[in-house]
């Protein structure tokens, strides 16, 4: 099958969340390699798959990492981790989220945000959901939105991106109606 049919084929199926597991490494290595992804992160240009691969093989406790699927193919991927180490800050966790460039736009961030805020919501004691989105990153902000996420503030000049140093919005959800 040529690439153009498989890519034809696949635009066609539903986005499926699911937990990320070890064998996932070269699909999450895939998604990362693709500079529309990776620009909109933290995560540094040219990864090893080496990296995805211990990444993944011995995840640190507390942290959780999902992938969204069409077919067979991981084409996202969202993690959720602890915000900081301290005790009275484990009601926070931060969220990270990256779709590969071919597949934005088509539906796999808001489910890997749907399935993420429900899994925090749900199962585990977070009360504060937070995160960094650079402040030009439009998509990102209003899928953040979306889901509950308020601005609240500008953090100038935060990462290093692609030469220039760029300001981010810190962005955060409180739990809503918690128990
Ligand atoms: C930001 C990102 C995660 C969004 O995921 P996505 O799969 O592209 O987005 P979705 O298709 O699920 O769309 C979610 C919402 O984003 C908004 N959106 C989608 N396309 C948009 C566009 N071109 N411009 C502005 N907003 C847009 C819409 O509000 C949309 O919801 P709707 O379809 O109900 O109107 C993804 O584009 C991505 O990985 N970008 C690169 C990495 C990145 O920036 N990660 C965020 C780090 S903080």
């Amino acid at each position: 099958m040529t690439p153009g049919r498989r890519a034809a084929i696949l635009a066609r199926m539903d986005i499926t969340v699911r937990r990320a597991e070890p064998g996932d490494f070269e699909g999450l290595w895939r998604v990362f390699s693709d500079e529309s992804a990776y620009s909109g992160t933290l995560q540094l240009p040219l990864p090893s798959r080496e990296l995805w691969r211990t990444r993944l093989a011995d995840p640190a406790e507390g942290h959780y990492r999902f992938v969204a699927c069409a077919g067979d193919e991981i084409v996202g991927s969202a993690g959720l981790h602890p915000a900081a180490n301290s005790p009275r800050r484990a009601h926070a966790m931060s969220v990270g989220v990256a779709v590969a460039g071919s597949w934005q736009g088509k539906g796999a961030g808001k489910a890997l945000l749907s399935a993420l805020t429900g899994f925090a919501d749900g199962w585990l004691h977070v009360f504060r959901l937070e995160l960094t989105v650079f402040t030009d990153n439009e998509r990102a902000i209003a899928l953040y939105r979306k889901f509950g996420f308020e601005a609240e503030g500008t953090h100038r000049a935060y990462a290093l991106r692609d030469g220039r140093y760029a300001d981010v919005l810190a962005m955060a959800r409180l739990r809503p109606k918690p128990r």
